[in-house]
């Protein structure tokens, strides 16, 4: 006869308690990052005047594409691309990460949804001018409590993608500029974010610079981060898997140009179709 074994129930421990609460909370986010945009509004209201800088966008964002959105000036993509990171919110609609609506999130919380998932890649650099390159990559590792020797040896990692060890000690103002975004893309990889938002990247940078930039997004979508950059350069678009058009708030083109292709993780290639992709941005180009 089996002995029937009574479990004994024990009292949930502090660690039990949190490792649940990890479990319900979703960040990181524990699948694939996949991004639903829906009915996204986004209005300003400047007196009795109310602009529609972002007029019911839906959009489907798959996990490894790397997506160019570019439109004339004022046609909403640095509010779309706010809205995407957090920053701001909607006046109506809901943007869903692996299936979780992040519009209701506080802004404490959403604070949290980006430093996990979101790495931001302004125009204008934002480093924190009294802190030197690699302080300024280890920096949102730091907020994270990470111990202090492991930011500095991944801040060293990533100064060395971006090809910059030698200016590891330097203030943001002994860079140039595009040095200077070289350290802010480092500083958007410090915590492994997979997706990486840019707005405009390269527009204060020359060309060497822009094309340095251009391929290194290319290398971190191959590598499997989703990349969407609001941009109107050809070094950057060229790399894109589809490319968006906005005008006046709304997406009015919606182009795959060719196949997503990214490595898994066991280091092989998947899905490459050399379609060409410069007659499409070309006729694109042409459009606005
Ligand atoms: N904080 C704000 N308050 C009021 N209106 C705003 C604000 N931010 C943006 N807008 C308006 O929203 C519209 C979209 O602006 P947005 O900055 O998203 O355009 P954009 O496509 O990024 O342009 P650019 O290529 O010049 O960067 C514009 O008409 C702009 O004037
Ligand atoms: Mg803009």
């Amino acid at each position: 006869m089996q002995r029937k074994h009574k479990e004994k129930k024990m009292k949930p421990t502090r660690k039990d308690e949190y490792d649940y609460l990890m479990e319900q909370i979703p960040f990181p986010i524990p699948t694939s990052p996949f991004i639903k945009i829906s009915e996204l509004v986004k209005d300003f209201e400047i007196g009795e005047y109310i602009v529609r800088a972002v007029d019911n966008v839906e959009l489907l964002i798959r996990e490894h594409e790397y997506i160019a959105i570019i439109g004339e000036s004022g046609a909403g993509k640095t509010t779309l691309l706010h809205l995407l990171a957090g920053l701001d919110k909607p006046t109506a609609g809901a943007i869903y990460l692996s299936h979780i609506n992040i519009i209701p999130m506080d802004y404490e919380t959403l604070a949290t949804y980006r430093i996990f998932n979101v790495g931001l890649v302004f125009q204008n650099y934002n480093l924190i001018s009294s802190l030197t390159a690699v302080e300024n990559v280890m920096f949102p590792m730091q907020l994270c409590q990470i111990p202090l020797n492991e930011c500095e040896s991944k801040a060293n990692e990533l100064l060395e993608q971006v090809g910059l060890t030698a200016r590891a000690e330097h203030l943001p103002f002994q860079l140039s500029a595009g040095e200077q975004q070289r350290v802010a893309i480092a500083r958007a990889l410090a915590l492994d974010p997979p997706i990486i938002l840019a707005d405009e990247p390269t527009a204060n940078l020359d060309k060497k610079n822009a094309e340095f930039i251009g391929e290194l997004f290319e290398r971190f979508q191959s590598e499997g981060k989703t990349i969407v950059v609001a941009t109107h350069d050809e070094k950057l678009i060229k790399h894109a898997h589809r490319i968006l058009v906005m005008a006046e708030g709304k997406i009015i083109s919606d182009k795959q140009v060719t196949e997503i292709s990214f490595r898994d993780n066991d280091g092989e290639t998947d899905g490459i179709d050399e379609v060409s992709k410069s007659e499409e941005v070309k006729k694109i180009d042409e459009a606005l």
